[in-house]
């Protein structure tokens, strides 16, 4: 196993995470959200995440496979759709990382055929380096990070590794 080093702590995690939530509090008062978690790796961001949030939300969960051995395969998939109808609804897509932004623009272009009321994208990370033109910019970011593969806190490495509680990446 290659040597890790801790990006993004425990704390600064706890911290920001619970700043989100204050954020899409004031946007979202008084409304009926339906939150989408991108699976998998959002699962744990949005289980933190929805703790703090005081507005009415229920939630959904969509897969979507974008990534193979931890390097763009191009190929965007939905594994698994939502479950319930959105048409007219308000929509928070959390996602765990935007990279190329791919996968936002194919999840965009996925429900927005749903006819939502409003569609907004939380991710906790952004990699922007790599940025593709065309691709939306989310609207509520946790970190801005450097062009590194990280893990932990959801994110895979090679599959792996999710159940780190911090932001990782491997020594360089
Ligand atoms: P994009 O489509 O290039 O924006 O990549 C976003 C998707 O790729 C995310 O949903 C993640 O699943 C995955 N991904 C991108 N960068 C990383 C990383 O550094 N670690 C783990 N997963 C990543
Ligand atoms: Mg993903």
């Amino acid at each position: 196993m290659e040597n890790i080093v801790e990006m993004i702590s425990q704390k600064e995690l706890a911290d920001r995470v619970q700043e989100l939530a204050g954020e899409l509090n004031d946007d979202y008062e008084g409304r009926q959200v339906v939150l989408i978690c991108l699976l998998k790796g959002a699962a744990m961001f949005m289980a933190d995440l929805m703790r703090h949030i005081t507005f009415d939300i229920t939630t959904e969960y969509m897969e979507i496979a974008s990534y193979s051995s931890n390097e763009p395969t191009g190929k965007i998939q939905l594994i698994k759709d939502i479950g319930s109808d959105i048409a007219g609804r308000d929509v928070i897509v959390i996602e765990d990382i935007i990279d190329t932004g791919g996968t936002l623009k194919f999840v965009d272009d996925h429900l927005t055929a749903k006819n939502p009321a409003s569609v907004a994208y939380c991710v906790l990370l952004d990699n922007p380096v790599r940025r593709q033109d065309g691709c939306l910019n989310p609207d509520y970011t946790g970190f801005t990070i450097p062009n590194r593969y990280v893990f932990g806190y959801g994110l895979d490495h090679d599959g792996n590794l999710r159940n780190l509680p911090y932001v990782a990446a491997l020594t360089v």
